[in-house]
């Protein structure tokens, strides 16, 4: 298969680089391709000739976007819009991924994927407008939700999580917003499964398993050897979160089970994302 993927130097980009090297792989990101810019990512897609473009490039910074949500729309939404018509021209498949935040996350238990999403901040807005997009204007596609992805470096939450450890004896996190940690890597090794697969849908992606904020954090400090720092727990209403996070976003994955593709225990894959190398 010959597969472009946007976005290809982010956290997700990066490691989907490596589980697709068995395929004809090439890619683009800021600077050079803007996808807010429809030119540029119409002529970009149509030199590399995909079969299927993975469109991983998105605004990711959930408080800039709800500072600046034209801004946020722009790169996740119209710049979708601009990616699904530059698929659509090269006669390209596009897998699209999302985020537990298109869900307003008062269910009370896990998503499915076929559930009404209902964003409660400018991200999962400009995400959905994303998936409303890409639904309007390619067949053959995927759209694949997941949740806290890490596993890219200092920006993440373990990464940020042990640089505050290093600075403070007392960490306060929040005990009511629940998801699942997804190791990058193997939420791109099964996206590899999955177009290797061929079915087109809606996909919930994320390592098995639920845990909160709290909880993730605690399971940081105790696999780096931090046990010694204090956590103090949280709300977000005390926290005053900002932007406001839906509270309980943990995805069921139906539809990747039914192919075979499951992901490990985040429990698992944390676990071997903090292991001492060897
Ligand atoms: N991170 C999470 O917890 C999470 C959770 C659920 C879903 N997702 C989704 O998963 C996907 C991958 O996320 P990630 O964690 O890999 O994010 P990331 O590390 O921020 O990677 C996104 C990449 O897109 C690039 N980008 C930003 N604006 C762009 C533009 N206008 N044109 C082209 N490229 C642009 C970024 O460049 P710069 O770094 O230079 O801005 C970055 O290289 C995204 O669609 C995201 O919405 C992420």
């Amino acid at each position: 298969m010959r597969i472009f993927i946007t976005g290809n130097r982010g956290q997700l980009g990066r490691e989907l680089m490596c589980s697709l090297s068995a395929h004809t792989v090439d890619g683009g990101d800021l600077p050079e391709l803007d996808i807010s810019d429809a030119d540029t990512t119409r002529r970009r897609i149509e030199a590399a000739k995909p079969d299927i473009v993975i469109h991983a490039a998105a605004l990711t910074d959930t408080r800039l976007c709800e500072d600046d949500p034209h801004l946020a729309n722009r790169v996740n939404g119209l710049g979708t819009r601009n990616v699904a018509l530059a698929c659509r021209d090269a006669g390209a498949a596009l897998l699209y991924v999302s985020t537990n935040e298109v869900f307003d996350g008062l269910r009370g238990e896990p998503y499915v994927e076929s559930d009404a999403p209902k964003p409660v901040n400018a991200y999962g807005r400009s995400k959905l407008k994303g998936e409303e997009e890409a639904q309007a204007l390619v067949e053959r596609l995927y759209v694949v939700r997941t949740a806290w992805l890490y596993g890219g470096g200092e920006r993440d939450f373990p990464s940020k999580i042990l640089a505050a450890a290093a600075r403070q004896a007392e960490l306060t996190v929040v005990t009511d917003e629940v998801a699942t940690p997804t190791l990058a890597r193997d939420l791109a090794d099964a996206i590899a499964r999955l177009v290797e697969i061929g079915v087109y849908g809606v996909y919930h992606f994320t390592n098995s398993g639920e845990c909160s904020r709290f909880e993730w954090a605690r399971e940081i400090l105790r696999l780096a050897g931090r046990s010694d720092v204090a956590l103090k727990p949280t709300t977000l209403a005390e926290y005053n979160a900002y932007p406001p996070k839906p509270p309980y976003t943990a995805l069921r994955n139906e539809a990747g089970a039914r192919l075979g593709i499951a992901l490990r225990p985040w429990q698992a894959a944390l676990a071997e994302h903090l292991a001492p190398p060897t």
